[in-house]
């Protein structure tokens, strides 16, 4: 069984100021999405297929060549992250076989350390389901609730003991996944949640704080932070 990677990048990036989509923001003179790819690929990946909006021009202005061959733009991203990593997967199938094995992980995530991602591939390879990776939380956690003025105040303290952080890269064999993915109903925001509704539960692998994910304009300074340390 081979292992292949799937990033998707065909966002917008509306909750960040940007001028362009974030996955093209500049972080240590590099697009954030070169960091992604460059991470997958201290993995034994075959290929790192990147997920773009039908119309991307930016992809193509950037240098690659640091990947050898094994990077391959997908023109196939589609209205939701779900959309995007299924039509992923079908344009990949031609190279993928049904029980080889799919990393997915968001362009938004640069700083995935090396060694959350080993444990992770080697953790899943020897799963019958596969898993993710994920942090147990550390903050105390409020369900909201607004009041009569409408001013949100604490409804109630959760147990957060057996709640985790999902994370990518999420790692499940490409079959089962885009069956999943396709037949998944209601808000799917990540592929476990797909998988989980075929009623299999996908391990968790603890993973680490450095493997952000950059959503709003101040997680970039963090990321770019992160990035210089190595
Ligand atoms: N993504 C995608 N196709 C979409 C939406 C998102 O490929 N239709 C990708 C993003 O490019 C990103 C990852 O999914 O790599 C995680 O999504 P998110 O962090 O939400 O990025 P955006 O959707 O671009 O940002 P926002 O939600 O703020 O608009
Ligand atoms: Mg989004």
């Amino acid at each position: 069984m081979a292992l292949f990677a799937l990033v998707p990048a065909a966002g917008s990036g509306t909750r960040l100021a940007g001028a362009q989509p974030k996955q093209y923001l500049p972080l240590a003179g590099r697009p954030m999405l070169w960091h992604a790819v460059r991470a997958l690929c201290g993995v034994e990946v075959e290929n790192v297929f990147v997920v773009l909006a039908p119309g991307d021009t930016e992809f193509a202005r950037h240098d690659w060549s640091a990947f050898g061959g094994r990077v391959e733009p997908l023109y196939c991203g589609g209205a939701t992250r779900r959309d995007s990593v299924y039509n992923g997967l079908v344009a990949a199938s031609a190279a993928v076989d049904v029980d080889d094995w799919m990393l997915v992980h968001d362009a938004a995530r640069p700083c995935v350390p090396r060694a959350d991602l080993a444990a992770l591939v080697a953790e899943c390879a020897a799963d019958a389901i596969g898993g993710i990776l994920a942090l147990p939380i550390a903050d105390t956690v409020k369900r909201a609730g607004k009041d009569e003025a409408g001013v949100q105040r604490v409804a109630a303290t959760e147990d957060r003991t057996q709640l985790w952080l999902a994370q990518t890269p999420q790692m499940f064999r490409a079959g089962l996944l885009a069956q999943a993915l396709r037949d998944a109903k209601g808000s799917v925001t990540d592929e476990a949640s797909a998988i989980e509704q075929l009623g299999l539960r996908p391990r968790l692998v603890t993973g680490s704080r450095e493997n952000l994910k950059v959503t709003y304009t101040e997680d970039l300074a963090i990321a770019a932070a992160i990035l210089a340390t190595r």
